[in-house]
C-alpha cells in the first residue's frame, strides 16, 4: 500500500535524567507559577514530601489522596484544596492515579500540571482523562490535562518494587504494540513504539535483577515514556479492549492483567499485522515470534502469565468474550467470538500464546 498519514504533534516538554528532580522549582518558574499544590497517592505520602521539600517556597502543600479510577469526591476535594491554598498549579508524584487526578482538576480549573513519574504506566503523556462517580467510568480527550511538563527522574523510580516495575513495564509495552498496528499508526509514532518497547524488553531483566541499578532504571524510564506518547497518540484495540473489559467487570488489576493478556492479544492479531510483527521483532533481539518473546519475557521477570492466578474464574471466560466483541472497535485481525474465547482460555490457563488460524467467516 503507499504510504499514506496525518500526523499531528502533542505539545511535550520532558526534562529527563538522574537528579532532574531538582530543576522542578525552574520548571514551576518557567511556566509562570508560584504556589503549586503537590498530589500523590496515600502510599507514596513520603515521596510527594520529598517533592514538597524539593519545592521549597514554591509549595502550597501536598494532597495524599489519589486513587485508581479517580472518585469524583477526591477530585472535588482536591480541586477546594487547591482554591483555598491558593494554588495555581498541581505537580502530580505518582503513577496513573496522581496523575489523573491532576487531570481532574485541571480539566475543571485549568490548573496546569507538572507530571514527576514513578511508575512506567505513561499517561502523563496522554490528554486522556477518567473520573468515576456512582461506581461509573467517564473518560475523555481534552488537550488542558496534558501535563505542561514531565520531569522523568529515574532516581524516583527506584522505590518501585521488582513485581510492580515488571507488570507495570509489559502494561507500557502493550502501549508501543497496540501503537504499531493502530489504525492511525504514523511513522514517527511507530519508531516511538520500537524503540519504547525495544529500551523496556532490554531494562525490565536488570531492573527486576537490581531495583537499584539506576542505569536500567533509566532505560526503562525512558522506554517508558516513549510507550506513552504512543499511547497519547494511537487508537487502542483488542487488547485494551479485553484488559478494560477484565479490569472493568471482575476487578482484576491493571498492570498484571495487561502482563498476562498482552502476548494472546499480540499472537491473535499477528497475522493481520506483519508490520508491527517486523518492527516487534527488531525491537526484542530479532525474535520470530514477538508474542512468544513476550510470554517468556514475562515468565523471565517473574511476572503472573495465567489470569487464574489473578483471581479470574473459568466461567466467567464467555462472558468476558461475549462482553469483549459486543460494540465494534479498531482492530488489524477481525476480532470474533471463537477468536477471543480461545485467546482468553490460553490467558487464563497460562498456555503459550499460539496463533489462531483464520476462520471461515475471515477468508470469504
Ligand atoms: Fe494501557
Amino acid at each position: 500500500m503507499t504510504r499514506s498519514f496525518t500526523y499531528q504533534a502533542l505539545p511535550m516538554r520532558v526534562v529527563f535524567g538522574a537528579g532532574v528532580l531538582a530543576k522542578l522549582p525552574d520548571e514551576v518558574a518557567a511556566l509562570g507559577l508560584s504556589r503549586v499544590l503537590v498530589l500523590c497517592s496515600p502510599e507514596q505520602e513520603e515521596t510527594g514530601q520529598r517533592v514538597a521539600a524539593a519545592l521549597g517556597e514554591r509549595c502550597a502543600g501536598v494532597l495524599a489522596e489519589a486513587r485508581m479510577h479517580v472518585p469524583v469526591e477526591v477530585a472535588r476535594r482536591a480541586r477546594d484544596l487547591a482554591d483555598e491554598l491558593g494554588a495555581d498549579g498541581c505537580v502530580a508524584v505518582g503513577g496513573g492515579s496522581a496523575v489523573g487526578l491532576g487531570k481532574a482538576i485541571a480539566l475543571e480549573h485549568d490548573l496546569p500540571i507538572i507530571a514527576v513519574p514513578t511508575t512506567y504506566a505513561g499517561s502523563e503523556m496522554t490528554p486522556v482523562w477518567g473520573l468515576t462517580e456512582d461506581g461509573e467510568k467517564r473518560t475523555g480527550r481534552d488537550a488542558r490535562v496534558l501535563p505542561r511538563s514531565v520531569l522523568y527522574d529515574p532516581e524516583m523510580t527506584l522505590g518501585l518494587p521488582a513485581r510492580m516495575s515488571a507488570t507495570s513495564g509489559m502494561n507500557a509495552i502493550a502501549h508501543a504494540v497496540e501503537g504499531l498496528y493502530a489504525p492511525d499508526a504514523t511513522p514517527i509514532i511507530s519508531l516511538m513504539a520500537e524503540e519504547g518497547a525495544r529500551a523496556l524488553a532490554a531494562a525490565l531483566p536488570r531492573v527486576v535483577a537490581d531495583g537499584s541499578d539506576l542505569d536500567a532504571r533509566a532505560e526503562a524510564q525512558y522506554g517508558a515514556w516513549l510507550c506513552g506518547a504512543v499511547l497519547a497518540a494511537t487508537t487502542m484495540s483488542l487488547h485494551h479492549k479485553l484488559c478494560h473489559t477484565l479490569g472493568g467487570t471482575l476487578d482484576l488489576p491493571h498492570a498484571q492483567t495487561h502482563t498476562v493478556v498482552l502476548p494472546h492479544a499480540l499472537a491473535f492479531n499477528q497475522p493481520a499485522a506483519p508490520g508491527a510483527v517486523a518492527a516487534l521483532s527488531r525491537a526484542l533481539g530479532g525474535a520470530r515470534d514477538p508474542a512468544r518473546e513476550l510470554w517468556e519475557l514475562a515468565d523471565r521477570l517473574g511476572a503472573p502469565r495465567s489470569l487464574a492466578e489473578l483471581g479470574m474464574a473459568e466461567a466467567d471466560i464467555s462472558r468476558i468474550a461475549d462482553l469483549a466483541v459486543a460494540k465494534p472497535y479498531a482492530n488489524p485481525r477481525p476480532v470474533t467470538r471463537d477468536g477471543v474465547e480461545s485467546l482468553l482460555r490460553a490467558a487464563w490457563a497460562g498456555a503459550p500464546p499460539s496463533p489462531i488460524e483464520p476462520d471461515q467467516e475471515e477468508r470469504t
